[in-house]
């Protein structure tokens, strides 16, 4: 199995190289992020996107606000409180952003107070985010896969996958690992409107790794279950509060109660950087909503008449009482909920 680099450093080192998302399935484009605006950018327009690699995008970013800061000739900790702020706000539902730019800035206050070099300091921690989320990615993918039947027909919802992450992703780690221990497993990809992660991204993805994968109408998720045996959903997540509620692409909450529904199990697959126990529940997540032109006019072309209202929240959320487990790379967490702070 190939796998995709979705984010590293760029070969010399002073920028942010992603593979940009917006181009794909048509084309396999890279591009080297080299300001604090250009990763402000890439994380709002969806450039990179999925909660992990956002999070390694802001990390990696505040480096480069060191570099502005150099190439400018001035101060580079007042440079680093900005581009906090600038990361931080590109995007409000993922929690896994706030949680590696505050990281990085803790890093940068310490070592700042010390007359350290901050340069080096904030690089290796950006890299050691990197690192982990990829080792996160692998124990999620061991632990999830001990789910999956040999034979499985599985539904996944957006794209939770590689691309999303520094590593084989979260819900399709399961997947990967299940196929690595020589299981046979056919993916269902909800394509995932407005803006076809799961058709764009999901299939190509998948159809690279050689895994079998059908693009399903988001609707016809419920008559599929009726019509064939689905044995299990996996998503991923971008934050998951204290009681199991799940904030995930728009679309999830009403996958789950198909699910519930038809008696299938509903999988929650996240890395430990997007558990919030700071978040009691649900409904205190900030759900980002998004421009109308996305809905009325996706890609650019018009699918509704001009100047209509559109509702497009990014994101929903899904109750923990619909959750079958939540699976992360410390284990397999079965209802009911409790996640607590370990820092
Ligand atoms: O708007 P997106 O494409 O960033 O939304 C991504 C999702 O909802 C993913 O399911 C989530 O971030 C988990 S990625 C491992």
């Amino acid at each position: 199995m190939s796998v995709i680099e979705a984010i590293r450093w760029s070969d010399d080192g002073h920028a942010v190289r992603i593979l940009d998302q917006r181009r794909l399935p048509g084309a396999e484009v890279y591009r080297e992020l080299r300001s604090v605006d250009d990763v402000r950018d890439a994380i709002a327009t969806l450039a990179v996107r999925g909660a992990p690699a956002i999070g390694i995008a802001g990390a990696m970013g505040m480096v480069i606000a060191i570099d502005e800061a150099k190439r400018d000739g001035v101060d580079p900790m007042p440079r680093l409180r900005a581009a906090h702020e600038i990361i931080r706000g590109a995007r409000p539902t993922a929690v896994n952003l706030a949680w590696a730019v505050d990281r990085v800035m803790a890093v940068a206050t310490t070592v700042a107070a010390a007359n350290g070099d901050l340069r080096s300091a904030l690089c290796v921690e950006a890299t050691r985010i990197l690192d982990e989320d990829r080792a996160m990615c692998r124990r999620i993918g061991e632990h999830a896969a001990a789910l999956i039947p040999d034979g499985a027909n599985v539904i996944t919802h957006c794209n939770a996958g590689a691309l999303a992450t520094g590593g084989i992703g979260t819900a399709l780690a399961a997947i990967y690992v299940a196929v690595e221990q020589g299981k046979r497993v056919s993916v269902f990809a909800d394509e995932t409107r407005p803006l076809l992660q799961g058709s764009r991204l999901t299939a190509w993805e998948l159809q690279r790794a050689g895994i079998p994968v059908t693009v399903l109408i988001d609707s016809a998720a419920a008559s599929l279950m009726r019509e064939r045996t689905i044995d299990l959903c996996i998503v991923g997540a971008d934050r998951i509060a204290a009681n199991g509620d799940v904030a995930n692409k728009v679309g999830t909450f009403p996958l789950a109660l198909a699910a519930k529904h038809h008696g299938i199990p509903f999988y929650v697959a996240a890395p430990t950087s997007t558990l919030d126990p700071s978040t009691k529940s649900g409904e205190r997540i900030h759900i980002e909503q998004r421009g109308t032109a996305e809905v009325i006019a996706p890609f650019g072309t018009p699918t509704a008449p001009d100047d209509v209202a559109a509702y497009n929240p990014a994101f929903d959320v899904t109750p923990a009482e619909l959750i079958t487990a939540i699976i992360t790379d410390g284990g397999v967490y079965r209802p009911p909920y409790h996640f607590v702070s370990t820092t």
